[in-house]
């Protein structure tokens, strides 16, 4: 087989060119890092959870119009999904309080916020993602005042989605992280979500027990990341039939 390009290795994936022109294939990796690369972790099977979760939740959303990057999953590994222009934000979305609201704004973590609040990073891990405000945005020019109103929509309508999904299997969304790409069609550009949905961007906590179900477990040594990821999957219905046998070839579909 031909060896593929390498477009970009990032922390927990990797982007190749795809088959056709405006495609990725994203490869989720099992490396785990938090506090921006300081801590850092093999955690086997975690891109294979991330890549069906991933799937799912980008299946989902595209099923109530939410456009997304996903065109298909390829095996248990990589996805295939459209090429963007990613916005150079993390957009985060809030229910209840936790991580660096709670420490900014000396909330306690699971206070439930009066309504979801939407905050804005810019991406540059060199800074370490700092929080931005729609000023910044404006007047650097990363996105327009159009963008900005759909972006806001986006978020709003991933957050809905994501909230009744977990809802329904017992699981709190407290938070998430998504990011946004421009693609063209024509002349004309639109905004998706691009990028992941999974555990490792959001944070999950079981309603009765308040355990974490998130990559809260691997920033502070709550337990296995991989059992804690296995249990999202496992009450969503999408874990992968043939969980690897070790020492046994296996096929990937
Ligand atoms: N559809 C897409 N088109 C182009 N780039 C993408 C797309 N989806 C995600 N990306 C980018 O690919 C990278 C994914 O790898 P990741 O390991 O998450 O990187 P990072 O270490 O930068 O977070 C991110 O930088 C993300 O912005
Ligand atoms: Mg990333």
């Amino acid at each position: 087989m031909a060896r593929r390009k390498k477009i970009y290795e990032g922390k927990a994936k990797t982007l190749y060119e795809g088959p056709e022109p405006g495609t990725l294939v994203q490869y989720f990796k099992d490396d785990a890092t938090a506090f921006n690369a300081e801590k850092h972790d093999i955690i086997e099977g975690k891109g294979v959870l991330n890549n069906i979760l991933s799937e799912f939740f980008m299946l989902g959303l595209g099923q109530i119009g939410v456009p997304t990057h996903f065109l298909k999953r390829l095996n248990m590994r990589e996805q295939l999904v459209r090429s963007c222009e990613i916005i150079p934000l993390e957009i985060i979305v809030r229910n209840y309080a936790a991580g660096s609201l709670s420490k900014r704004l000396g909330i306690d973590e699971g206070t439930q916020l009066p309504r979801p609040i939407v905050e804005y990073c810019y991406k540059d891990d060199g800074l370490g993602d700092p929080l931005v405000t729609e000023e910044h945005i404006a007047a650097f020019g990363w996105a327009s005042q159009q963008d900005m109103d759909d972006i806001l929509s986006l978020a709003l309508r991933v957050n809905d989605f994501m909230s009744g999904v977990m809802l329904a299997v017992g699981i709190r969304l407290v938070d998430f992280k998504i990011e946004i790409g421009r693609v063209y069609d024509g002349d004309f550009q639109r905004l998706v979500i691009a990028d992941e949905i999974s555990p490792d961007s959001c944070r999950l906590w079981d309603i009765k027990t308040g355990q974490k179900l998130d990559k809260d477990v691997f920033r502070r040594d709550l337990g296995s990341l991989t059992d804690a990821y296995t249990e999202v999957a496992r009450r969503l219905g999408v874990m992968p039939n043939n969980p690897p046998a070790p020492g046994k070839p296996q096929l990937v579909n």
